[in-house]
């Protein structure tokens, strides 16, 4: 009784004390335990999160993709090299073939220097996190005698579970990019087989005039279209067009009966936002191209007549930069590639900081109308040693120029999987030596190609089509 009067007379002087002076209360609370640093354990996260983000997988990526795209060149030059010296006649085919080798030379030169700088960087990175690493370490083991409290098992157990809880969310160890979403279920006819054909060959309404230029069929036509054709002719040096020409059917367009007519995009050619290059498709209702001296997309809706501009990323090469080529020849200004599949338009082009290998992105529709660059898809293979692409189902394919009479579906990408291959090896006939354009209509499974003026088409096999038939 005695003990507790004197414990709140105390009481009462202090806080009265306390009130006077400041304004408020204070308690103190004395523990036997030293209290935990948190500001150190908070230091420890931070080193250890940035060792993690210097050693990234995309760094090693990087890496790895520069040693095989310089796996896949060297053996190419060789074998250009080799032929040069088998065919050289002294006259243009040489300096045109010398022109490809010693683009193919510089290219090498390039992947060399970044390939020799990554290392070293990857080196320094490498022992500087080594020694971040043993700090942490001594640090942590610092900590834990300061750990009465259970604090760091708690938080290593949470950990643990969120580690745990990413994982299930990702589906697995690695993140990986998304799969484009119409890959599956959009494929009706299974893998594909073949191509046989030609199907159609005509010389058109203008036989041999104009050795550049593209012709289709519209992948989503606009109702009441469901049967015209297309064509863009390179009216101006084998580098401009200002018009797209329609058929009402392809009987139209081999006897050269224009019925609809032109559909111009400016009176004059070249000026802003003319056609350059062949590599052209229609799609929906509007003509998507390499616009007139520029980096960039252009979209021609034939309805309204308005263009919308896509821009590509910095250092996409341009004005007959990256061709396709093959040791003959570089098909001017074919920097571009503009490709429909089951899912779409795509873009072919190549930048600076992909040393001039294929790349690949998605044209996406937004809501308002406007064209924005989806997913972008960089391979280990170079674009000037193959003469055109297009694609089916999601997959990447890639020719390359065998003989006049003979090109090679050599090259796949597959979008799905990331996988590259190099055996591909299914044949086209061809009517005419080079192949300016080609596209794949998924509409009637047919490649359309435009070869040095004439008109060619193919009919695509696939496996279930001609399980079908067995
Ligand atoms: C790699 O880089 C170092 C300097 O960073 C240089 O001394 C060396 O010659 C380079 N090697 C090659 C093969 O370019
Ligand atoms: C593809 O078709 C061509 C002729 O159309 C034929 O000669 C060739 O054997 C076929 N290739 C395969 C792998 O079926
Ligand atoms: C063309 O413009 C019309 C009118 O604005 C629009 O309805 C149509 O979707 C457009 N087509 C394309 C392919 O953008």
């Amino acid at each position: 009784m005695k003990l507790y009067v004197i414990v709140s007379l105390w009481a009462l002087v202090t806080i009265t004390h306390q009130i006077k002076t400041q304004d408020n209360c204070v308690c103190e609370f004395i523990s036997s335990e030293k209290p935990f640093p948190y500001d150190k354990l908070k230091m420890m996260q931070d080193s250890a999160s940035n060792c993690n983000n210097l050693m990234s997988p995309q760094k090693a990526f990087g890496l790895e993709s520069l040693l095989l795209g310089l796996n896949r060149r060297l053996p190419q030059l060789e074998d250009d090299v080799e032929m040069l010296e088998k065919e050289d006649d002294g006259e243009l085919y040489g300096v045109l073939s010398l022109y490809v080798i010693e683009n193919e030379l510089t290219e090498i030169q390039a992947m060399i220097d970044k390939l020799n700088s990554s290392t070293s960087e990857h080196k320094r990175l490498g022992d500087d996190t080594a020694q971040k690493l043993e700090d942490v370490k001594e640090k942590m083991e610092e900590l834990e005698t300061f750990d009465a409290m259970q604090v760091m098992k708690k938080q290593q157990a949470n950990q643990r579970l969120k580690r745990d809880l990413d994982q299930c969310r990702n589906g697995g160890l690695h993140p990986r990019p998304q799969p484009t979403k119409h890959t599956e279920g959009t494929c009706p006819h299974g893998r594909f087989l073949n191509v046989t054909g030609p199907r159609v060959f005509t010389t058109g309404e203008y036989p041999g005039s104009y050795k550049y230029g593209a012709w289709g069929r519209d992948p989503k036509p606009e109702e009441g279209k469901e049967s015209w054709h297309w064509l863009v002719m390179l009216t101006s040096s084998n580098i401009y067009a200002h018009y797209v020409r329609f058929y009402s059917t392809l009987s139209s367009i081999i006897v050269g009966v224009s019925t609809p007519g032109n559909v111009l995009i400016h009176p004059s050619n070249p000026t802003t936002n003319t056609i350059q290059g062949p590599n052209v498709v229609l799609y929906g209702g509007a003509l998507y191209y390499n616009c007139y001296n520029k980096d960039a997309v252009c979209r021609f809706n034939l309805t309204t007549k308005s263009i919308t501009t896509l821009q590509l990323p910095k250092g996409t090469r341009y004005n007959s930069k990256a061709n396709f080529c093959h040791l003959d020849e570089c098909y001017v200004f074919t920097d571009l590639d503009l490709i429909t599949d089951e899912s779409g338009v795509w873009v072919v082009y190549t930048t600076n900081q992909d040393f001039g290998n294929l790349v690949l992105s998605k044209v996406e529709e937004e809501e308002n109308q406007l064209l924005s660059l989806g997913q972008t898809w960089r391979t280990s293979f170079p674009k000037s040693s193959v003469t055109n692409t297009f694609m089916v189902c999601g997959v990447l394919y890639a020719t390359r120029y065998v003989d006049k009479n003979l090109e090679e579906i050599f090259y796949s990408f597959d979008t799905t999987t990331g996988k590259e291959n190099l055996n591909v090896g299914i044949f086209i006939d061809k009517m005419s030596p080079n192949i300016l354009s080609l596209n794949y209509s998924p509409l009637d499974q047919m490649l359309y190609a435009y070869c040095d003026s004439k008109l060619v088409s193919y009919e695509v096999l696939f496996e279930k089509r001609s399980n079908f038939y067995l």
